[in-house]
């Protein structure tokens, strides 16, 4: 399956070109000023965030020397969570933020959506996958019905993950995330 399918935003049923190859995903991404990138997947023996923490401490590391961002944490859904139709709403809309959205996916996954020109950039995140979004880019995010993921995120201050609404409705109409029927994750 294409990781990342391009779209006209006029037609949300028949992509006009679909990228497979985590090199060409990084090319075509790289164009919208998008950084995505392919961490290895770490065997974690816990799914908390201290072990998420740990485990990805270098890569961590790197990335804050190298963008300044001076907060991590981490967010984890799982598909039985009491409030996840109301989070799911929450990031199902197209917004902006003032601030770069970084994210890695430890385990699990979710649907990015970028509206750069007239093009919507689809992009099926997944464990493994590092997305760096640059402030202003015009995204929602489809965890879907039964989210399921862990992501490490990084930020210059927790103001900037404010979203401010476009007022678009291009989220409605494009193709929600459904889940491979075995998630991806790694924790044991
Ligand atoms: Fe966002």
């Amino acid at each position: 399956m294409a990781r990342l399918r391009e779209f006209l935003e006029s037609d949300p049923v028949h992509p006009v070109a679909e990228y497979a190859a985590d090199d060409w995903v990084a090319a075509r991404l790289a164009q919208a000023g998008v950084q995505f990138e392919r961490w290895p997947v770490q065997a974690l023996a816990a799914g908390d965030s201290a072990t998420v923490l740990a485990s990805y401490a270098d890569a961590i590391h790197q990335v804050q020397q190298q963008f300044g961002y001076s907060t991590v944490d981490v967010v984890s859904l799982t598909p039985d969570h009491p409030d996840r139709i109301a989070l799911r709403e929450k990031f199902l809309f197209e917004h902006t933020h003032s601030a770069d959205e970084v994210r890695y996916f430890v385990a699990g996954g979710g649907l990015f959506n970028l509206h750069v020109a007239d093009r919507v950039l689809e992009i099926r995140a997944e464990a493994g996958d590092f997305l760096r979004l640059p402030a202003g880019i015009k995204h929602w995010f489809d965890m879907g019905t039964t989210p399921h993921f862990i992501a490490i995120r990084f930020f210059h201050d927790a103001s900037g993950w404010v979203a401010a609404p476009t007022g678009a409705k291009l989220a409605a109409d494009f193709p929600s995330y459904v889940a491979h029927a075995a998630p991806s994750a790694k924790v044991a």
